[in-house]
């Protein structure tokens, strides 16, 4: 009788520290593909290479961090801007991978491409260790993207309607320079001004480069800044449109060529945007 209470006793104790066991191993641990990234390493990494913006608590904090703008993300709160999962959820850790492979453009945050996959792997494991989040949560599945339409001048032009309909000019602007009447005002969740995308200063998205990236913006948001997900407003469809619709904006060849000549003056004007690229790239 005592000897089986004991063991019912000591299968509880086991059961829990497995239990505690392999949560704390997920937790400390980071899958990108077949490739497995460990916290204890990546710890090592992170003081090495991020402490000095994010902070040694992840906060965003680090001692550079009052003269960088954007300011490093807070990994504390587990809110991030690109992913491929809905708003207000955890990203992957290969959306986590992507954006320290990619870095962001228009901030000081660089291209962790030097390092080796096996590291950055490492530093996501570490990264997530930061928020409990990652320990009380899982990512939900990502959005699926669906293939993309042509992109003929039907898509464009009922995206450019879309566009104004949606009010996305508000903040970006009627031609999508980033200069609609609500840009001044924008604030980020930690009540920092934050510009809207100009379409037409040709710098690169923070998300990514392809269409299908694009997509992934419209419908899943950028957390922690004014920029919605669309993904209750917007068919698949008329993402796409919208999609090939600001792609004209961006690289609109009849407008491209001739201003090709006098970049520089061109470039001036436009200043706001591509000034902050050079000073924030030299500054890091
Ligand atoms: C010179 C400062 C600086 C350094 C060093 C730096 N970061 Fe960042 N990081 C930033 C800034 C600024 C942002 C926010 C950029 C933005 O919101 O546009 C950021 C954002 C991020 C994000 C958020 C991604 C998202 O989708 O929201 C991650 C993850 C990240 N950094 C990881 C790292 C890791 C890992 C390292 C070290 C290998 C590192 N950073 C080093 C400045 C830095
Ligand atoms: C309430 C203001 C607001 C509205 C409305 C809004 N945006 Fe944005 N958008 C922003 C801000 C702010 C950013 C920049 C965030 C940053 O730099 O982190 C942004 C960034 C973007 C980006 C760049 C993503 C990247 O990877 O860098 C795209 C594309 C975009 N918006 C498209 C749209 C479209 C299309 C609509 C309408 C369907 C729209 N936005 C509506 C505020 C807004």
């Amino acid at each position: 009788m005592k000897y089986s209470r004991v063991r019912a006793y000591m299968s509880v104790v086991l059961a829990l520290l497995l239990a505690a066991g392999s949560e704390v191993t997920c937790a400390q641990e980071s899958h990108i593909g077949s490739r497995t990234g460990e916290a204890s390493r990546g710890k090592q990494l992170y003081q090495r290479y991020c402490v000095g913006c994010h902070g040694p608590l992840g906060d965003g904090r680090g001692e550079n961090a009052p003269w960088i703008d954007p300011k490093p993300r807070n990994f504390v709160t587990g809110t991030f801007k690109c992913r491929s999962t809905p708003t207000g959820a955890l990203p992957s850790d290969e959306d986590l991978y992507k954006s320290v492979t990619r870095g962001f453009v228009n901030s000081n945050m660089p291209s962790w491409l030097p390092l080796t996959e096996q590291q950055r792997a490492d530093l996501i494991a570490y990264v997530k260790t930061f928020s409990s989040r990652f320990r009380e949560e899982k990512p939900p599945s990502p959005l699926q993207v669906p293939s993309e339409p042509e992109a003929n001048q039907q898509s464009i032009q009922r995206g450019n309607k879309l566009f104004q309909k949606m009010n996305c000019w508000s903040c970006h602007g009627k031609e999508g320079r980033g200069d609609g009447p609500s840009a001044q005002t924008l604030l980020d969740n930690r009540g920092y001004p934050i510009p809207p995308y100009d379409f037409t200063a040709g710098t690169r998205f923070k998300c990514g480069e392809s269409d299908q990236d694009l997509y992934r913006v419209l419908m899943t948001g950028l957390d922690g800044t004014p920029m919605p997900s669309y993904a209750s407003g917007l068919t698949p469809d008329q993402a796409w449109d919208i999609v090939h619709y600001i792609r004209t904006l961006l690289a609109n060849p009849k407008h491209e060529r001739p201003r090709a000549e006098g970049e520089q003056r061109d470039k001036g004007e436009s200043k706001p945007v591509g000034g902050a690229t050079e000073a924030s790239s030299n500054g890091f």
